[in-house]
């Protein structure tokens, strides 16, 4: 417990610090209001290697922070000295990379001597949308979608959320990366599905859904990377460096991968959204970040008379905006870290 009077300030000056994966990221909020967000992402480095590499993660969070942490400070046009507290992502996310978040946020709060909060990234990403849109209505129906997780919740109001599903094998974006990956294209492979996608035949390879033996509302999406795969090596498609764009018979299986994966999780939202009576759903996390699932969402959303809230692209992946967002409830709850904190990999949410 940090020794300083620590009532918090009405509208608290917290920065967040990010380094659960890949982004580099700091932030500086004023109550709910994002004064930076600032975000070095990896993925150049990464790519060549088709995916996240932890020791050279750890090293370039290692090599960049202070210059993200001066870069964020100097855009909210405040110093150290004045924050009220310092947020910082514990897990879930690689070891080595959480603990250069940890360590920094730590000196700084020790140094400073203002409160530490220690906060889980899939709150982070659960928070970005109401932080970005405060007006969306309750009871809300979350899609978490990223590269290290996919999960629903319900919320009756921004204070109780429960989780109603999850992934019991690949993360959503996990799926997207390794499709990409074998039929040759880079890391993250997200975007560059999406983008490619816009051109093939969504009708062209049919894929159909997962079923769950126990009837479960579980999610799961390895089923889709193993049909894309066995396609893919069926037609010869699986190629590792294709010359310049892909072939029209490839941007077909991309399109009907994405279509095929994103009715899948549309379908789960709009039962769960039914089911628990919600007005709003919530699309969070890098995957969010999709094209045909937020439209897709928006329109049977529409069409159900709920309003549907998706973050924009500077929220949806990682940053540290929604880390010091969960910081600042935490602040207001009287709910400080220990220095003696540590990362925790596996956390749950
Ligand atoms: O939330 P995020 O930045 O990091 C994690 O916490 O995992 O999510 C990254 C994931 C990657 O798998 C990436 O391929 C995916 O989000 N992603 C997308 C899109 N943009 C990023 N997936 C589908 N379509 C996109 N446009
Ligand atoms: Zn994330």
């Amino acid at each position: 417990m940090n020794n300083r009077d620590m009532r918090p300030a009405e509208n608290p000056l917290i920065l967040g610090i990010e380094t659960s994966c890949d982004e580099t990221a700091a932030a500086v909020l004023r109550g709910r209001g994002i004064l930076s967000n600032v975000i070095a992402s990896q993925a150049d480095i990464h790519r060549e290697y088709g995916g996240v590499v932890p020791e050279l993660a750890s090293r370039h969070h290692l090599e960049r922070i202070d210059a993200v942490l001066d870069l964020a400070l100097e855009r909210a046009r405040v110093s150290l000295g004045d924050l009220d507290a310092v947020a910082v992502t514990r897990g879930p996310g690689l070891v080595g990379s959480l603990l250069v978040g940890l360590q920094a946020a730590k000196a700084i709060a020790y140094v400073r001597r203002i409160p530490l909060l220690a906060v889980n990234h899939l709150e982070g990403h659960l928070r970005s949308v109401w932080l970005e849109h405060p007006g969306a209505p309750f009871p809300a129906v979350s899609l978490i979608a990223s590269g290290g997780h996919t999960s629903l919740y319900v919320s009756s109001d921004e204070n109780h959320v429960v989780r109603l599903a999850r992934t019991r094998d690949d993360a959503s974006g996990e799926a997207f990366d390794k499709v990409a990956k074998l039929v040759g294209l880079g890391y993250p492979g997200g975007p560059v599905v999406d983008r490619l996608a816009k051109t093939g035949d969504p009708g062209s390879v049919p894929l159909s859904p997962p079923k769950m033996s126990d009837g479960s509302l579980d999610l799961s999406f390895s089923g889709f990377k193993t049909a894309v795969l066995r396609h893919a090596k069926a037609r010869g498609l699986d190629r590792r460096f294709p010359a310049g764009e892909p072939d029209q018979e490839t941007r077909d299986l991309l399109a009907s991968f994405q279509s095929a994966v994103v009715e899948f999780m549309v379908s789960r939202v709009m039962t769960l959204a039914h089911r628990e009576r919600a007005r709003a759903i919530c699309l969070s996390g890098g995957v969010a970040c999709n094209s045909l699932l937020r439209a897709r969402v928006a329109e049977e959303a529409g069409k159900a008379g709920m309003g549907s809230f998706a973050v924009s692209p500077a929220l949806a992946s990682d940053n540290a905006a929604m880390i010091a967002e969960v910081g600042r409830r935490q602040l207001l709850r009287g709910e400080i870290a220990d220095l003696s904190l540590n990362a925790d990999p596996g956390l749950d949410f």
